[in-house]
């Protein structure tokens, strides 16, 4: 009666359903293409999608200011949202091509309400600088955005209900690479239960954008072997080898 004689049928995305990847590679040899994608996030409603006109620098800041805000009014939204004193949203440049996820704010980011201030943070801000960036650069943001009671680690739980928040930070910001920082941040990100030694060198993907997990910088901190800081920084390296390639394609 339409004029309608057959109806569209959406694919199946066969890449988001594949199961995770065990191939290892070392960080200097990493492939350019990403070889998983991460599938968590990528039916929840609600997140702001890159279309039309691209976002300015201060767009985005509004845009973050906003869902700040609206994260904000709902937390306690998960179980370690008692007993923090503040929530520790995130900083960095709101356009940065370069973004690096944590796990959950510890005492320090507590205390100031910026994340990685603490020990690990001033890792971190060295392994920025050593790849010639500044901390200014790059946006820094956590998987779960008030302090977890004991510092325990994020239950898979906590983290899917406090990570939307991030994949709409993702989906504002639009960073060119993502390094994820430990085990909470990869296996959010890339829907996978593989630890971090399995997965860690190799690229792979999140709603289309690089991802290189690398070492959290406070577990290196303990483990402060020649062997573990290689690894680091071979990532880091590869990130940013990752980043000037993208660069140089969109010229
Ligand atoms: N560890 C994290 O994962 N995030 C922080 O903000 C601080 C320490």
């Amino acid at each position: 009666m339409l004029g309608v004689d057959r109806l569209p049928i959406r694919e199946v995305d066969e890449a988001a359903t594949e199961p995770a990847s065990p191939a290892h590679e070392p960080a200097g040899d990493a492939q350019p293409q990403p070889v998983r994608t991460g599938s968590l996030f990528t039916s929840q409603a609600g997140v702001p999608q890159a279309q039309g006109e691209p976002m300015t620098r201060e767009d985005k800041q509004r845009a973050l200011d906003e869902l700040h805000r609206e994260h904000d009014a709902e937390c306690p939204h998960c179980t370690v949202a008692t007993g923090h004193t503040q929530t520790v949203f995130g900083e960095g440049d709101p356009d940065a091509e370069l973004m690096f996820i944590g796990e959950a704010p510890g005492a320090e980011e507590d205390r100031i309400g910026r994340p990685f201030v603490g020990r690990s943070g001033q890792k971190l801000t060295e392994m920025i600088e050593a790849l010639g960036l500044r901390r200014e650069d790059v946006y820094i943001a956590n998987v779960l955005k008030a302090r977890p009671p004991q510092n325990a680690t994020p239950t898979a739980a906590e983290a899917a209900k406090c990570g939307p928040y991030l994949e709409r930070q993702i989906r504002i910001i639009q960073p060119k690479v993502i390094v994820a920082l430990g085990s909470p941040a990869s296996k959010l990100l890339l829907d996978t239960r593989e630890g971090i030694t399995r997965i860690r060198g190799q690229w792979h993907e999140y709603a289309g954008i690089p991802v290189m997990p690398t070492f959290h910088p406070a577990y290196l901190l303990r483990q402060y072997t020649p062997d573990n800081r290689r690894k680091v920084w071979s990532d880091l390296q590869a990130a940013s080898r990752k980043l000037s390639a993208i660069s140089q394609e969109n010229r």
